[in-house]
Formats: C-alpha cells, structure tokens, sequence
C-alpha cells in the first residue's frame, strides 16, 4: 500500500525503450557508450520520481559495466529499480537489455549503479518515503542495496 510515509518497491521502477539508429551509432558502428548512459539516467530518473513523488536529480553514478556491445537495429531496454534509500537519497540499479527483433533474443548487456537525491522547490534535498519490500525477490534486492551502501559511502 502506498502512503505518503511510504511506498512499495514494486511502483519505484523505471523503463524506457528505443530502436538502434544510425545517429547513435559509435565509429564501429555499435550504439555509443554515451547514449547508453543517458538512456540509463533517464530510467534510474523515472524510477526516482516515482518514489519520490516530484523532482529528483543524479547525484552520482557509481559503476557502468559495459559487458557486451549492442548492434545497429536492437530494441533497447533500460529497467531501473530503486532498492534503498537514505533519507532523501535513492540508491538505484539499471540493467540494460538488447533485444534482435528479428528473433526475440535478449541480453542483459550492462548493468548501472546510482544515487538520486529527491529536491523541494528550492533545489534542496527532500526527504523520502520509505521503500516496502514485499516480497523475497525485493528482500534480497534491499538487503544487497543496503550492504552495498555501507561498503560505498556516499560521504
Ligand atoms: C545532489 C544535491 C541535491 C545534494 O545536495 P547537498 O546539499 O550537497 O546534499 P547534502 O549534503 O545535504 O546530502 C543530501 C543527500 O544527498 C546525498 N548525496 C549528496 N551528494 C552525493 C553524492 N555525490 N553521491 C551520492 N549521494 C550524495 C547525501 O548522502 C544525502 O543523503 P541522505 O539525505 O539520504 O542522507 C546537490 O549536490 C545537487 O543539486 N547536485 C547537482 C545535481 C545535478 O545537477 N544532477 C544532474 C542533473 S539531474
């Protein structure tokens, strides 16, 4: 149930999508490493504003894994989950997947690490409603968001 006080993990999610065109193509020809990190802001971004219920900006972007290229024509993903979160800090994962439309084939090619900061009026820090983790799956995705945190602190 959401309240303002809190929300379930399940509505703090984001996801955009879009085909591989030859303007966002590197010199190899593959989707540039730069669109794919503004394609995984604008997820962990949709995902920050859910939860917080108004404007969130980045406040860091801790790792990128760049694990596979991704081919001119593939149908992109990026799926944000937030999975902890301070008082008005969000600690989001964004996982990249490259679809082959020709067969359905999909990978999961990257995988992101960042922090949002929810923001009043003012552009100050906001504090946020807590995150319900209500299921397993979710359980384990805090737990290791939150065991992640104490070994990375922001500060
Ligand atoms: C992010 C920002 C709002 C933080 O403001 P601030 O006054 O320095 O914040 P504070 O020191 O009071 O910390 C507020 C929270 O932000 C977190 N935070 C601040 N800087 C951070 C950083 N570099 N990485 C991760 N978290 C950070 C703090 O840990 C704290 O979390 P908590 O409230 O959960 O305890 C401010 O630095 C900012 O506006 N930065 C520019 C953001 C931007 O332009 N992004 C790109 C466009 S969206």
């Amino acid at each position: 149930m959401s309240t303002p006080d809190s929300r379930p993990m399940s509505r703090a999610r984001g996801e955009i999508s879009t085909l591989v065109m030859p303007h966002m193509a590197n010199i190899l020809g593959d989707l540039f490493g730069g669109e794919i990190m503004s394609m995984v802001d604008q997820a962990a971004a949709i995902a920050a504003i859910r939860h917080a219920g108004g404007p969130a900006v980045t406040a860091s972007i801790h790792r990128v894994d760049f694990r596979e290229r991704i081919p001119m024509g593939s149908l992109v993903t990026c799926r944000a989950t937030v999975d902890f979160v301070g008082n008005s800090s969000m600690d989001i994962t964004v996982d990249v997947f490259a679809e082959k439309p020709s067969t359905g084939e999909e990978r999961n090619t990257h995988s992101a690490r960042l922090v949002f900061v929810a923001i009043d009026d003012y552009g100050r820090p906001k504090r946020v409603p807590r995150l319900i983790a209500e299921t397993d799956e979710e359980r384990a995705r805090y737990a290791a968001a939150e065991s992640y945190r104490r070994e990375h602190p922001t500060r």
